[in-house]
């Protein structure tokens, strides 16, 4: 076939006002994407952003939510309409969040189009996104989404080739026109590459000891295939290690979430009778992780923490991390490793595009976020099977519990206990009447005392990027006080109902007798610091958050 003789229409369009990529690509409800050219003008606004798609290779996939596969044919047609040389898909349109960037770098692509709303529920009634990933293999930077931003705004028609639906469930290499499609297999090159990190004979021979039981509970969602071929097959856990392993269009009703709230099921099993050694869960598009120990729950800033510090019994890292990177809301854990191990840890905006710069300049290796991610430089998005990969490394070579290897991290660096509330669908503006009220107080704070503690500083979150200079204002509201508690106030920037205010507390204990404590008792008094400077309660007539992790 050639382009030439191939039908592309030109499809008269109005632009929408709405489709400003947020945190993580343009994330909305289902129901706004199949409104009548929702999906294309964005897609076409990607295409108009990259300044002439002739010759361009692109990788294409997603989490496999509802909407996926009809997103994949729409944009299969109009990347050959557009001129696209190549698209790489997932086979049946699956591709992890985590394996989309793997296959970005390892085919040398100019970019990639993931189609995910990670761990928003999905469905009819539920979300859908699209995200847009640059070659680097990560998500593409502020100055890119606000270039796609503007052309979304100004589209005025979108090409795309009149043709029935193709086969993406078999693997197979067939043209578009002028454009190759090649169906790859959406585990393969993922698994090849975690191979080359870990060392997968000692995570055998934990397995094989009999002395050492895993449950994995992938949600129903994109890491069930991933799991069952790295967990199942090749490191040799008995099948039914992982649960919930078919993805379904809608997660079977659950939000893809793997915390303590939505992976529910897993923490029952973790902290119940006869529970395995190990947990662990990942989201929607699999890139988020949590990590459960028997009776033991870890916090994400822990484990970017205790990655950090163990690193050396990796083979990857074994020869030293560059640096650690963590984004501004999640614990100050990791500092407290790099200050001993003598680098540097960054602190970031909110967001796994702003680790991007560091770790492409190898000033950072590993970088993690509270919201449950973490992940390094093999590739440019945070990574939930990576993550559980590099527990099992540790646990097989210390050969202790996870709660043995938390707690004596916790002796040496001290415990920074951790919570985050999320105050979920609060009416818009009284939410962002909140955040300006707090705003306003800001310069009026240090040295004041609240509930026997000092105001060191507070300020609203600016980053300039160490690498490119650019400047991210707005990123956040933090109170830092002179014991080294902090708050940390600030809006999502995924949700796709109202506004969802984040609280974001932590303390430090050093003492090693008060480091048992439940994190929620022990920052009881900050927690009620926080509503009294925010005034949460009055504000957003809520008495309690919605989901505290
Ligand atoms: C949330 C998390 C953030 C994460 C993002 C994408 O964004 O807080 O750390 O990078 O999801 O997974 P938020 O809704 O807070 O803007
Ligand atoms: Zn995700």
């Amino acid at each position: 076939m050639n382009t030439d003789t191939l039908d592309i229409k030109t499809i008269a369009t109005t632009p929408f006002t709405d489709q400003r990529p947020g945190t993580s690509g343009l994330r909305k409800s289902v129901k706004d994407f199949q409104k009548p050219h929702y999906l294309e003008n964005f897609v076409q606004a990607i295409f108009n952003s990259l300044e002439g798609c002739n010759g361009k290779t692109l990788i294409l996939g997603g989490d496999g939510r509802f909407w996926n596969r009809h997103a994949v044919q729409v944009i299969l047609k109009m990347a050959a309409a557009n001129g696209v040389a190549k698209i790489i898909l997932g086979q049946g349109g699956i591709l992890s969040t985590p394996a989309a960037s793997c296959v970005i770098r390892k085919h040398k692509a100019d970019g990639g189009i993931i189609l995910s709303a990670s761990h928003n529920s999905g469905g009819p009634d539920g979300d859908f996104g699209v995200k847009f990933n640059t070659s680097n293999g990560g998500p593409a930077p502020e100055r890119v989404t606000e270039a796609i931003f503007a052309h979304s705004k100004e589209v005025q028609s979108y090409k795309i080739l009149a043709l029935d639906d193709f086969n993406i469930d078999k693997l197979a290499t067939f043209q578009v026109g002028g454009m190759t499609v090649e169906v790859i297999d959406s585990v393969a090159d993922y698994e090849a590459l975690v191979q080359s990190l870990f060392d997968f004979d000692q995570i055998r021979a934990l397995v094989n000891s009999g002395k050492f039981r895993m449950c994995f509970d992938a949600m129903h969602a994109v890491t069930g295939p991933y799991g069952h071929a790295i967990f199942e097959k090749s490191l040799g856990f008995p099948a039914g290690t992982v649960r919930a392993g078919t993805p379904l269009e809608d997660f079977g009703g659950h939000h893809p979430d793997p915390n303590l709230v939505y992976a529910h099921e897993l923490v029952e099993i973790l902290f119940g009778k006869d529970a395995p050694d190990f947990g662990a869960a990942s989201d929607g598009d699999g890139d988020r992780n949590m990590i459960l120990g028997r009776n033991f729950f870890v916090t994400p800033s822990d484990s970017l923490a205790l990655m950090t510090a163990n690193h050396k019994l990796i083979p990857a890292y074994k020869d030293g991390i560059t640096g650690v990177a963590r984004s501004m809301p999640t614990s100050r854990a990791a500092d407290r490793v790099a200050a001993k191990l003598g680098i540097k840890c960054y602190e970031t905006p909110t967001g796994w595009k702003f680790f991007g710069n560091l770790l492409d300049a190898d000033m950072a290796t590993i970088c993690g976020e509270e919201s449950f991610g973490s992940g390094a430089n093999h590739i440019r998005e945070k990574d939930g099977v990576w993550s559980i990969l590099f527990w099992l490394n540790i646990l097989a070579a210390r050969k202790e519990s996870v709660s043995e290897i938390v707690t004596k991290h916790w002796q040496e660096y001290g415990r920074n206990y951790y919570s985050r509330h999320d105050y979920e669908e609060v009416d818009s503006d009284k939410a962002h009447g909140l955040m300006k009220a707090l705003d306003a107080k800001l310069s009026s704070l240090k040295g004041k005392q609240f509930g026997g503690r000092t105001v060191d500083f507070a300020d609203d979150f600016s980053y300039t990027d160490p690498v490119d200079q650019s400047v991210s204002s707005n990123q956040g509201i933090r109170i830092h006080f002179s014991d080294e508690s902090r708050i940390v106030f600030r809006l999502s920037g995924t949700g796709t109902r109202g506004a969802t205010i984040r609280l974001y507390l932590e303390s430090l204990e050093i003492d090693a007798k008060k480091q048992s404590m439940d994190a929620q008792e022990a920052l009881k008094e900050l927690i009620a610091v926080a509503d009294d400077l925010a005034q949460i309660k009055s504000l957003t007539g809520r008495d309690k958050p919605t989901v505290i992790t």
